[in-house]
């Protein structure tokens, strides 16, 4: 018997293969497979009992999901199943035809991805020559066709100085909100703190953007914000707290409780071609382990902010402290904060580091021209 409420939202990483190759990619470390994905029915299936279940927001997902040659078909089920769609791309392997495709299935919103606001810095980040002038163009489609659009800006200390022009393109795009996410260093970004980690000056002036832009843009766009958390003193609510409001699906089936949960190595993860998706969300293992607040040890166990932030996240715990059940290291009530802070420090004063860009087998970092 468990509590737990139906989840909102799915994300459905429809597919690890990407063409870009970002150092900070969420994705696991041990990719799944093309041929471990699954098939075009299980998909719709899923989505059916995700439905059922009492989800009503899909995010389609990957890798890019624009590599799966079925989505037009994947986003019309998902309608016909009555779900909300989201796609959330890089723009790269769209073009106007397939955007116009994806609107006849009924596409309801999509949410591109900004590595940069120069043809130099995003190409430069995504490690694809021509990626930026490619995504202008896919921007502009979105618009003329009036896909509701999201602009997702991910931002580190190499281009936190362009966060004024990525607020400025929201508009121009007319994108209706932007996510202004500072890197968070999950899996493969682990290996790029060197490179990317922001100075706390940086941090401090990107919060303080973010505010002055809130008010002046008030009605017109609207920002989310996921500040650089290694400076900061309080952890993010992450996934909304364990188990509580959404839940993934990785290519090959596996369902998660968030992207970065196989990092944690006691956790077991049931999967769709063997269970029932309502199965997995109320009594599954992973999803029952830090559910709540009955696992928290001290000092979340008795802070008052317990249902706020549900100890930060179980992923970071696990990368700094070794532990998934410890308090955050963000947290000022850890007691590895103080060590994190002095090592973001140091991660943001190494000048030289080169990035490290997520390898795919066969794929070049940097494609060439076309
Ligand atoms: Fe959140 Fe735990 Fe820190 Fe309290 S002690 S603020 S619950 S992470
Ligand atoms: Fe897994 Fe935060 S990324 S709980």
């Amino acid at each position: 018997m468990t509590t737990a409420r139906p989840p909102i939202a799915m994300l459905a990483e429809l597919t690890h293969r990407c063409p870009l190759s970002c150092p900070y990619c969420s994705n696991p470390i041990e990719m799944a497979r093309q041929d471990r994905e699954l098939s075009t029915d299980q998909w719709k299936d899923v989505f059916a009992q995700a439905a059922d279940l009492g989800v009503l927001q899909l995010h389609l997902s990957g890798g890019e999901p624009a590599t799966r040659r079925d989505l037009e078909e994947l986003v019309q089920a998902a309608r016909d199943a009555g779900l909300y769609t989201n796609l959330i791309t890089s723009g790269i392997g769209l073009t106007e035809k397939r955007l116009r495709a994806l609107d006849a299935a009924g596409l309801d919103h999509v949410q591109l991805s900004l590595q940069g606001t120069t043809p130099e810095m995003a190409d430069e980040i995504g490690g694809y020559r021509g990626g930026f002038k490619r995504k202008m163009q896919v921007a502009e489609w979105i618009g003329a066709i009036g896909f509701p659009l999201t602009l997702n800006a991910v931002l580190h200390r190499r281009n936190l100085h362009q966060l004024p022009r990525a607020l400025e393109m929201a508009v121009e795009m007319g994108a209706r909100r932007i996510e202004v996410a500072t890197v968070q260093f999950h899996g493969w970004a682990l290996k790029n703190r060197d490179a990317l980690m922001p100075t706390k000056a940086q941090a401090d002036e990107a919060t303080r953007i973010v505010q002055e832009a809130r008010l002046r843009l008030k009605g017109t766009l609207v920002i989310d914000y996921v500040p650089a958390d290694y400076h900061s003193d309080y952890p993010k609510r992450c996934m909304g707290g364990w188990g509580s409001t959404g839940l993934n699906v990785a290519p090959d089936g596996q369902v998660l409780p968030c992207h970065a949960a196989q990092t944690i190595p006691h956790l077991t993860f049931d999967n769709v071609r063997d269970r029932a998706l309502s199965e997995i969300w109320y009594d599954g293992a992973a999803f029952n382990a830090y559910r709540g607040t009955d696992w928290m040890p001290e000092p979340c166990a008795s802070c008052e902010r317990k249902t706020v932030d549900f100890g930060g996240c179980r992923c970071q715990a696990m990368a700094l402290a070794g532990d998934p059940a410890a308090t955050d290291p963000v947290c000022v009530k850890s007691p590895h904060h103080v060590d994190l802070q002095a090592r973001a420090e140091a991660h943001a004063a190494a000048e030289d580091a080169a990035l490290v860009y997520r390898g795919q087998p066969g794929k070049p970092v940097i494609e060439p021209a076309e």
